[in-house]
């Protein structure tokens, strides 16, 4: 499974690539509003920080709702480095648009999917990537991880191309879930990630053979 990291916050960024495992990088508008990145040229020369530090697929979400806005802003998104993918919203206008960027081999990222039925459909237009949202479907007592499930016996009945994202991902668990089901593809926060190296029992037991070292040493 590959390990995207679900921010705009170079730090953490460059925390979880120099880890040595992170695969990509999700930014989506409130991500960018968060880190008080603002105006059209702020957020173009963010992408290319973000792409700077990792060598991997960049989400940059476009604004507009309308196909023809989708087409403008994701062609130049897309233009400004090869690593970026174009994050556009599961409406119908956004299926267009995502199937107008599979034609042109424009790497696609559908967001915002709460529904098996959404992600047929933007697979069936091309999508490289589709994000659930299962953390979002948590909060409203729906188990997101039955949707990741659902999606991945869908596209392997059909063999399609298209990798499940999983988004909204809050904790080390949802990962673990995620690796279980076969997501391609976890996107979450650095504390997340990291979350995943820790266990009591490893710190007790190194913290033991640093001190038995210590005193064999003395
Ligand atoms: C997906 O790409 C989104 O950026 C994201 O995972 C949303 O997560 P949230 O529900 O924690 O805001």
């Amino acid at each position: 499974m590959k390990f995207f990291i679900d921010t705009a916050n170079l730090n953490d960024i460059k925390e979880a690539n120099d880890m040595g495992i992170l695969d990509g990088v999700t930014t989506n508008p409130s991500l960018m509003a968060k880190e008080g990145i603002t105006g059209e040229q702020n957020i173009l020369d963010h992408y290319m920080a973000i792409c700077n530090i990792v060598d991997g697929p960049v989400s940059a979400e476009v604004i507009s709702t309308d196909y023809e806005g989708m087409v403008r802003e994701g062609e130049h998104l897309a233009s400004l480095h090869k690593n970026i993918v174009v994050k556009i919203p599961m409406i119908p206008e956004g299926i267009k648009a995502i199937k107008y960027f599979s034609g042109k081999g424009i790497k696609t990222n559908c967001t915002l999917i709460f529904s098996a039925g959404q992600a047929l459909l933007a697979a069936k237009a091309g999508a490289t990537y589709i994000s659930p949202f299962l953390g979002r479907l948590d909060d409203v007592s729906t188990n997101g991880l039955d949707l990741i499930a659902q999606i991945r016996l869908i596209y392997d009945n059909y063999m399609f191309d298209t990798q499940i994202l999983a988004a909204s991902v809050r904790h080390p668990m949802h990962i673990i879930n995620c690796a279980e089901i076969g997501s391609d593809v976890m996107t979450g926060p650095l504390s997340a990630i990291k979350a995943l190296a820790k266990h009591p029992l490893t710190d007790i037991g190194l913290q033991q053979f640093l001190a038995d070292h210590a005193k064999g040493n003395k």
